[in-house]
């Protein structure tokens, strides 16, 4: 990458999020910019871009990496939040972006760009208050830089929780009993919508900070549901009860939907205030974008599903277990094993690593699908992923794609795949499978959390001799087959 004097520099933060991992594809386009990306883990961010960008390693909490992220700057993007952190995301939020404006102010960036919630303080859940403060704390010193705070409600495209949410109810339930919120005013918004204004937001002419509301025509969060529906062709009916609590609806989401409790119950304590916008700049600053219906977002979002075009997901980011993908020194740690070798004769490796990596998801497990399956509800009822995150692609794998209720960790092209698993555990355990010559070799890695922790895997190693020593079996038989057609 060439920086030429006349390329203006742009920070993207949180590139390997739902939102920075689409807006680093947009921007790139533009060869008028030089894209900088500021990353935890450089391996998730996508090779061929990687190759094209710099990168810098680093995060929010950092002040070294962080004025290294910042320097030389002019338009730096805000697309962090802490929301998977647990009990103390405010104060990280806080924190995060005081670093951030600070470093900015001290490197001379010119303008910040901050993608945040759409909500009024008064009647907002505690995640969006944290995404409003975070808007006023970047935008605290106009004096010294500018704050462009575009806010946006629910998101629809492939690949977003809500949108993931929707869908799944829409598919799953052709009667939906909901709590009274159904009814709560909301602007949602198609996802490409939001990239054009953020991307509109690093050349507009404009002096001082500026808030810009987004979002289509309003409506009630229940015809939502009845609107994804009618666009999948489904007739569904909602009946909204006074019954159902926060708590209750958010296992109900648990039940039907691929998020997780701590999504699912964040979600839904948004869904009790309006999401509507308070402003009209959007219009009047950014004329030249013309945001899409609800139903043309979801036609957008179901065919970019369809045709496996999802760029990004909601579970892309790791949350707060910033290390949970730098964890490959604690294999050599894990204390239990279970390890298969199988020799694959004359298929070429190529065919069995294409075999490997195209394991869970729809396609399932190769072998005792119940038994994954099974798994997959005890995870959901103990409040993990369950199988319902499936895969973002049938075939194509990234470092940082949730894969069932695995993350892939690394990725070494026809030689390495590593999944480190997110299910609920009494420890920690990796799935690693390792192509050495015309070996295959499968090896479960597992570091128990003490008494509990070995308890259970003695407990399931009968279940483990038969999965894992079949799964390997299958992966070749797959790949023979590949070859042979
Ligand atoms: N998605 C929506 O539906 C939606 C709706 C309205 C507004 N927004 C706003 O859009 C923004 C981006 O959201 P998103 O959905 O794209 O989030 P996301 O998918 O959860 O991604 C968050 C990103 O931030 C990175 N990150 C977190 N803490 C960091 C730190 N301290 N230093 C450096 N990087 C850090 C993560 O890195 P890792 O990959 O290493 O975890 C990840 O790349 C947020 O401000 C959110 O409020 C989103």
């Amino acid at each position: 990458m060439t920086d030429g004097p006349l390329r203006k520099k742009i920070l993207i933060t949180g590139a390997t999020g739902y939102i920075g991992g689409r807006l680093q594809i947009r921007l790139f386009e533009n060869s008028a910019l030089a894209l900088r990306l500021l990353v935890r883990n450089r391996n998730k961010v996508n090779p061929q871009l990687a190759q094209e960008v710099e990168i810098v390693e680093g995060d929010t909490f950092h002040q070294q990496q962080l004025a290294q992220a910042v320097a030389g700057i002019d338009t730096a993007y805000y697309l962090i939040h802490s929301m998977g952190a647990g009990a103390d995301f405010e104060r990280l939020d806080r924190m995060s972006a005081e670093n951030f404006r600070d470093a900015c102010i001290v490197a001379g960036v010119k303008r910040i760009v901050y993608l945040g919630g759409l909500g009024v303080k008064d009647t907002a859940s505690k995640h969006l208050l944290s995404r409003l403060e975070t808007g006023e704390i970047l935008s605290a010193r106009p004096d010294k830089i500018q704050t462009i705070w575009i806010r946006a409600g629910v998101i629809i495209g492939s690949g977003s929780a809500s949108f993931e949410i929707i869908r799944n109810l829409g598919q799953k339930l052709p009667v939906m009993i909901t709590p009274r919120w159904v009814t709560t005013q909301t602007q949602p918004i198609a996802v490409d919508d939001v990239l054009s204004y953020l991307v509109a937001s690093h050349d507009l002419e404009y002096q001082g900070n500026l808030v810009v509301d987004i979002g289509c025509g309003r409506m009630k969060f229940g015809d939502m549901l009845l609107e994804t529906a009618k666009a999948m062709n489904l007739k569904r009916f909602i009946i909204p009860v006074p019954v159902l609590t926060p708590r209750l609806s958010a296992y109900w989401l648990l039940l039907f939907t691929p998020v997780p409790f701590k999504v699912a119950a964040a979600l839904v304590e948004g869904l009790k205030s309006e999401t509507v916008m308070q402003n009209d700049h959007a219009a009047r600053y950014f004329p030249q974008i013309s945001p899409l219906t609800y139903r043309e977002a979801v036609l957008q979002a179901i065919n970019d599903i369809e045709q496996h075009q999802v760029i990004s997901r909601w579970c892309d980011s790791s949350g707060g277990a910033v290390c949970d993908i730098n964890t490959q020194e604690d294999i050599a740690a894990a204390v239990l094993r279970d390890q298969r070798r199988y020799d694959f004769g004359d298929i070429a490796g190529e065919r069995i690593y294409t075999a490997l990596c195209s394991i869970g998801g729809e396609s399932g497990w190769f072998t005792y699908n119940f038994l994954w399956k099974l798994r997959g509800v005890i995870d959901k009822f103990f409040g993990g992923y369950g199988l319902n995150r499936g895969r973002r692609d049938p075939v194509d794998l990234r470092v940082g794609d949730a894969l069932d209720f695995w993350k892939v960790v690394d990725l070494k092209p026809n030689k390495r795949l590593l999944l480190l698993a997110q299910m609920k555990l009494p420890g920690k355990a990796w799935l690693e499978f390792d192509i050495q010559g015309q070996t295959l070799l499968q090896t479960a890695h597992f570091y128990p959390r003490g008494i509990w922790g070995r308890i259970y895997w003695y407990s399931v190693l009968p279940l483990h001799f038969l999965v894992f020593r079949d799964l390997i079996k299958k992966i070749v038989n797959r790949a023979e087959k590949k070859s042979s057609t």
